[in-house]
C-alpha cells in the first residue's frame, strides 16, 4: 500500500490570511497544497491566477500541486510553472480547447509532473491513450467548479480501472481524487485504489486541520 497524501485545497481557506493558512495546513501534515485555477469559462467559476500560485509559493516547502480548469492551458502553462508549480493537470474534455498531447509534453518539458483529469460525465476511454504519458491521474468526484459539493461514488468506477493499469506498470501513476472527500468518502476513495487526496472543505473548515488530515488518511485521532 502506497503512502495516502493530502493535497488540502486552498479554494476553501480564508484568503484574507491565505499565506497563514498554508503555513497552518503545512504544520499540520499536509503532503501537498492543491490550487484550484478556474477561468469562468471551462468550469462556471472563478478563482485565481498564477500571482496567488506565487504567493502561496513563498509560504510552503511543500509541493505545489496546480490543477488548471481553464480553456486553452497550453497558453498558461508556463506562467503556472514560473510561478513555482510542482505538477500541473490539465483537462481531456474538448471544452478546454487544447491539444492534450501536445499540452502533457510542454507541462514535461517545464519541469513539473504531469498531471490529466476528466469530469465525471466524461468517459474514461477518453484519457486511455494518455496513460502512459502522465505522472498522475486525477478522477474528479464533483463536477469542477465550486468546493463543499457531495462525493460522486460512481467514479470509483474510474479509480478502479486505473488500479488496474497501474498493477501491470512498472512506473506508477499516482491516482488522485477531488471532490467532496471527507474521511468516509476517502476511505472508499483509498479502498478503490486513490493514493491522493484533494480536500478544501474538509480542512479548511475544520477547528483542527491537523486532526482532519489524520481522519482523511483513516488514522483516527
Ligand atoms: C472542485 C475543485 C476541488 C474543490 C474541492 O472544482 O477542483 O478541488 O476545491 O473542494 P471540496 O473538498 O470542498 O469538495
Ligand atoms: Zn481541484
Amino acid at each position: 500500500m502506497p503512502k495516502v497524501l493530502v493535497a488540502p485545497s486552498i479554494l476553501a481557506a480564508d484568503f484574507s490570511q491565505l499565506a497563514e493558512e498554508v503555513r497552518r495546513v503545512e504544520k499540520a501534515g499536509a503532503d501537498w497544497i492543491h490550487c484550484d485555477i478556474m477561468d469562468g469559462h471551462f468550469v462556471d467559476n472563478i478563482s485565481f491566477g498564477p500571482a496567488i500560485v506565487d504567493l502561496v509559493r513563498k509560504h510552503t516547502e511543500l509541493p505545489l500541486d496546480v490543477h488548471l480548469m481553464i480553456e486553452h492551458a497550453d497558453h498558461y502553462v508556463p506562467r503556472f510553472a514560473e510561478a513555482g508549480a510542482s505538477s500541473i493537470t490539465v483537462h481531456v474534455e474538448p471544452e478546454a480547447k487544447h491539444d492534450v498531447a501536445k499540452t502533457l509534453q510542454q507541462i514535461r518539458e517545464s519541469g513539473c509532473r504531469v498531471g490529466l483529469t476528466l469530469n465525471p460525465e466524461t468517459a474514461y476511454e477518453l484519457l486511455e491513450p494518455f496513460l502512459d504519458k502522465i505522472d498522475m491521474l486525477l478522477v474528479m468526484t464533483v463536477h469542477p467548479g465550486f468546493g463543499g459539493q457531495s462525493f460522486r461514488a460512481e467514479q470509483m468506477e474510474k479509480v478502479k480501472r486505473a488500479a488496474e493499469w497501474n498493477e501491470s506498470r512498472e512506473h506508477k501513476i499516482d491516482i488522485e481524487v477531488d471532490g467532496g472527500i471527507n474521511a468516509e468518502t476517502a476511505r472508499v476513495s483509498i479502498q478503490n485504489g486513490a493514493n491522493v487526496l484533494v480536500a478544501g472543505t474538509a480542512i479548511f473548515h475544520a477547528k483542527d486541520y491537523a486532526e482532519a488530515i489524520r481522519e482523511l488518511r483513516g488514522i483516527s485521532a
